[in-house]
């Protein structure tokens, strides 16, 4: 879609992009300003809030200004930024809204008229599917743009854009997850979008209550420092340590049989307005499966970490 958009750029045009998102929404259109000679601005957002707010995005705005990329949660410290904000701002600067759903579609309903997106693209293995790649665009934009293909594929809306046979078998699984999903909020009258309503506020509130609970256990910890403070954000917490390696924490928390990784999690350039460099920190992921167990087991291993790993000064 990058190379796509950018055959509509000329030199002089400026595209933006955040210090918030997942490299996979910052370096594609890097790369196609740069084949363009098109200038790329970068929106900051708080390291001390890890907020992202709309005049970070008004900051980089101009009449020149033809896209804005932008995530709809971080998936690295879970910010949610204000989108339906950012996406009236962008439009009335005469450019289009490209949104990150990717972390934010495990979490949190999506509704891309109320964003505001003129695109939105998530990955439905983030929210219990198969994998491959979503977007959703008014047929209206899409019917707008000319993305390379073959003579004898169909142009039409959306074929124009699936290259070659589809995979069909992908298709039906994510359905089938989608359909899962909207029978997490219990038996409901209605269609599937009220059903997966229902389902997101039963998983909203599970998350939020188990979130509470992490948050007050790890606050009860010496030497952690939570980076994700933004006020609206998923249950995603990136922690570091005082004198002690999330690496080495990692593997100790695999031992006792809990994944919490290490790294940026190709959120390279917020790993590194964080001023964790590329090293970034430990990712802690609660999502609809996660139990009080699971959130207990992960607060005794850290707590054992702490205490069996001298901090090194
Ligand atoms: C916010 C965000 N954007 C993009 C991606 C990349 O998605 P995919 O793995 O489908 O390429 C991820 C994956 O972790 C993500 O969390």
């Amino acid at each position: 879609m990058a190379r796509t958009l950018a055959a509509g750029w000329s030199e002089g045009d400026e595209v933006v992009v955040t210090r918030l998102d997942h490299d996979a929404n910052i370096r594609p259109w890097v790369q196609a300003a740069e084949r363009a000679g098109v200038t790329v601005r970068r929106a900051d957002f708080d390291p001390a809030t890890g907020e992202l707010t709309a005049d970070h995005i008004r900051a980089q705005l101009s009449d020149r200004t033809r896209l804005v990329a932008v995530t709809a949660a971080s998936n690295l410290i879970g910010t949610m930024p204000p989108v339906a904000e950012i996406a009236r701002l962008v439009h009335e600067a005469g450019a289009l809204l490209y949104v990150d759903g990717v972390h934010h579609t495990a979490h949190a309903p999506v509704d891309v008229r109320v964003l505001g997106a003129d695109f939105f693209v998530c990955s439905p293995y983030k929210f219990l599917g198969p994998h491959h790649g979503v977007l959703a665009a008014s047929p209206e934009l899409l019917e707008t743009l000319r993305p390379d293909k073959l003579l004898p594929s169909s142009d039409a809306v959306p074929e124009r854009f699936e290259l070659g046979t589809l995979p069909y078998e992908l298709l039906a699984g994510t359905r089938a997850a989608v359909d899962v999903l909207a029978g997490l909020g219990g038996p409901a009258d209605g269609g599937r979008r009220t059903r997966l309503g229902a389902a997101y506020e039963a998983i909203g509130a599970h998350e939020a209550r188990l979130r509470a609970r992490l948050e007050e256990g790890l606050a009860a910890l010496d030497g952690v420092t939570v980076h994700s403070r933004a006020a609206r954000r998923t249950p995603t917490l990136l922690l570091t340590f005082d004198g002690r390696s999330t690496e080495d924490a990692y593997r100790f928390l695999a031992g006792r049989n809990v994944h919490a990784p290490s790294g940026h999690f190709y959120a390279l350039e917020a790993s590194r307005h964080l001023g964790l460099g590329d090293t970034g920190g430990l990712r802690v992921g609660l999502a609809c499966y996660t139990s009080d167990e699971d959130v207990d087991r992960l607060l005794d291993g850290l707590g054992d970490f702490l205490k069996q790993t001298p901090a090194a000064h």
